[in-house]
């Protein structure tokens, strides 16, 4: 199918969320959740590859701006049964969704407040087992070293992070995961990063939930 992209922030992922989906790839009832889908780059890719199966969706969220809104609805189109949009900011959109999912996404505002607020409003979405997959985990702005852009290099990205740590995305990472030790194992990491859920070891201290 012809597609109307503008912009491929995610083909370079391909080969690992291969191999990371895999587990989901063709099942029945797989519900999956992405925060910000552009243009559907990456939601067209999930649903002619692993959201296969006539009962698998994907729930969208992001403000869907008109001037990519009609591109993202035309590249959709063929799934548009399998498809929910939330049309709107995360942070007024995720504590609204119902369910569990088998995996998120997490590719929207990319200030580390930001990620850190999609990550804590859609983990309690997340199923015991499935995976979140963070994008940029090693985004630097491209103000603040426009030659990454030109030839990355991950130890020039580090150095940029440590010395901005305020406006890169892998603080909040970082931070997230800090706060769950002990209820993640770690799946993959690169560029993004990715992480399956495991129970939550604290529901077992009562001293944890309650000050009583
Ligand atoms: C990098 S693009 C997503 C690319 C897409 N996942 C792909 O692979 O083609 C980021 C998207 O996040 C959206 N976005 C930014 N802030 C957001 C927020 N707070 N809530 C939801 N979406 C947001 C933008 O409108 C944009 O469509």
């Amino acid at each position: 199918m012809a597609y109307q992209f503008t912009h491929d922030w995610f083909s370079h992922n391909i080969e690992n969320w291969r191999r990371w989906l895999a587990q989901f790839e063709g099942k029945p009832h797989i519900r999956a959740l992405e925060i910000g889908s552009y243009e559907g780059r990456s939601t067209t890719w999930l649903l002619e590859h692993v959201l296969t199966h006539e009962t698998s969706c994907i729930e969208c969220v992001d403000p869907f701006l008109d001037e990519y809104y009609s591109r993202f609805s035309a590249n959709i189109a063929p799934w548009r049964q399998r498809v929910v949009l939330h049309r709107g900011w995360s942070g007024a959109m995720l504590p609204a969704i119902a369910g569990e999912f088998d995996f998120v996404y997490v590719d929207g505002d990319h200030r580390p407040f930001a990620v850190l607020s999609d990550a804590v409003l859609s983990w309690p979405r997340l199923k015991v087992g499935g995976l979140l997959i963070f994008d940029d985990y090693l985004f630097v702005p491209y103000e603040i070293d426009p030659e990454l852009s030109v030839k990355w290099s991950q130890e020039q990205a580090l150095a940029q992070i440590t010395k901005h740590p305020a406006l890169c995305p892998k603080t909040a990472i970082d931070g997230f995961l800090t706060a769950l030790t002990g209820q993640y194992e770690l799946v993959g990491q690169g560029y993004q990063l990715v992480i399956r859920k495991l129970a939550d070891p604290g529901t077992a201290l009562a001293s944890l939930t309650s000050t009583a």
